[in-house]
């Protein structure tokens, strides 16, 4: 009828249904599928929870060992792909190059694809879960000029992960259990989020129907901005330009002053003004990790904990409920087990991509329409052109 609603930034617009995940923000809720996200990271691991975000059950022991098997057969990327990675510069941030690398899958598997066919849009989310950490740890292994390692299927998803990004062909395999285990429950916590800004953008993309790995690339584009996925990026590099505990109140009182575009990195969150629950499992981990590596009096660390008793107790922050968001955390374990800062949002797209496809097969099988939003024009009336 021509009427519709101003809506900037999508406050109190649903785009559409969903019945993968569930968030109350009030009360500090999330659940994938009606499994809270602490007991999916206490019980779970990522495998099973990508297979029930995908599959909407978790799947029985033979299911689940299948589908680890699918996984573990797709890991390797084509040759084709190393080539594109060495046209890079060094320095290129990792982010730009994962786009590039998701595209150039839909450019490899383009000829003969049909989305409309449940099979075919499986074995794309297959591809995609499997493939990302190869394609992370290469885009780093470039980035630091060493040899690009292959997967090694005896190992878990996290542990090959590892093993790719650290291992060197030289030497034996050699991952910590506790940080595999760590690095596999960030994969978790970051599987799914409803329609965040990423995920709605691999949807509207796959709305007019275009290729799966292209749209899993305009995902990986939407995430990289600082107030999302780049957030655990910016936590670091925040962390780092304080430098001293005795400069943190210096931050503090400019992330309060309404003059100053400074914001602490790493607090709030659109959806959840209670702690986010994902959060406190990440908490928990970072402690461990710290611990685990003898690295809870680095300095940096200091700071973080310190900066984050401190905003915990400020009333700029209580009245807002700006509570530390799961990047907070996560930079901190990320940069603990050695991942490199321009590395955190490619994790952050890994974990991600489960949530993203789900998303993707979720709208393509059932009626949809083309994502296509409406504005408000506020340019010239209609004028005539000099003559
Ligand atoms: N530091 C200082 N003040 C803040 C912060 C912060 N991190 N976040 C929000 N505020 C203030 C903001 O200035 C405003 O104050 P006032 O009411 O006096 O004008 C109030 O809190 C509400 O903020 P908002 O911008 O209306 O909240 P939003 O829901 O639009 O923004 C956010 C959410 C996450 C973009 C924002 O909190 C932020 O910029 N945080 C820092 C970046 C960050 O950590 N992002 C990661 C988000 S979680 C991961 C993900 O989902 O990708």
């Amino acid at each position: 009828n021509g009427v519709f609603t101003y809506d900037p930034g999508f406050m109190s617009t649903a785009s559409t249904e969903s019945a993968i995940t569930y968030i109350d923000g009030d009360a500090g809720v999330l659940l994938h599928r009606g499994y809270p996200i602490d007991q999916l990271a206490e019980h779970s691991d990522y495998l099973e929870t990508c297979y029930l975000l995908l599959n909407g059950e978790l799947p029985d022991a033979e299911s689940k060992q299948q589908f680890i098997a699918e996984i573990t057969q797709h890991t390797m990327v084509d040759a084709q792909i190393a080539k594109i990675l060495d046209g890079f510069q060094r320095d290129a941030h990792p982010m730009a190059v994962m786009v590039s690398l998701a595209g150039a899958l839909a450019a490899l598997y383009h000829e003969g694809l049909d989305i409309d066919d449940a099979a075919q849009r499986k074995l794309a989310a297959i591809r995609l879960i499997a493939k990302m950490p190869t394609l992370a740890a290469m885009t780093y292994k470039h980035s630091i000029g060493q040899p690009y390692m292959s997967p090694l299927n005896s190992l878990n998803y996290a542990e090959n992960f590892l093993h790719m990004m650290f291992g060197v062909p030289a030497d034996k395999p050699n991952v910590s259990p506790v940080l595999a285990k760590a690095m596999d429950v960030i994969f978790l916590l970051h599987a799914d989020h409803e329609q965040n800004a990423s995920t709605s953008t691999v949807r509207l993309a796959g709305s007019t129907g275009a290729n799966p790995y292209a749209c899993i690339a305009s995902g990986i584009s939407a995430l990289w901005g600082p107030a999302h996925g780049g957030a655990n990026e910016a936590v670091l590099t925040m962390l780092n330009e304080i430098g001293d505990e005795s400069r943190i109140e210096e931050f503090i009182a400019r992330a309060k002053d309404k003059d100053d575009p400074f914001r602490l990195m790493g607090f709030g969150h659109r959806v959840y003004k209670n702690f986010d629950p994902r959060s406190r499992v990440m908490r928990k981990i970072c402690d461990e990790v710290l611990a685990d590596l003898g690295v809870e009096n680095d300095p940096l660390f200091k700071i973080a904990r310190r900066l984050e008793k401190i905003a915990l107790e400020d009333e700029y922050f209580i009245e807002r409920k700006l509570y530390p968001n799961v990047d907070f955390y996560s930079g901190i374990i990320l940069k603990a087990i050695g991942i490199p800062t321009s590395m955190f949002t490619v994790i952050f797209a890994l974990g991600r991509t489960p949530g993203w496809i789900s998303h993707w097969n979720e709208m393509l099988s059932n009626p949809y329409k083309i994502g296509r939003p409406r504005q408000l024009y506020t340019g010239p009336v209609q004028r005539d052109y000099p003559a």
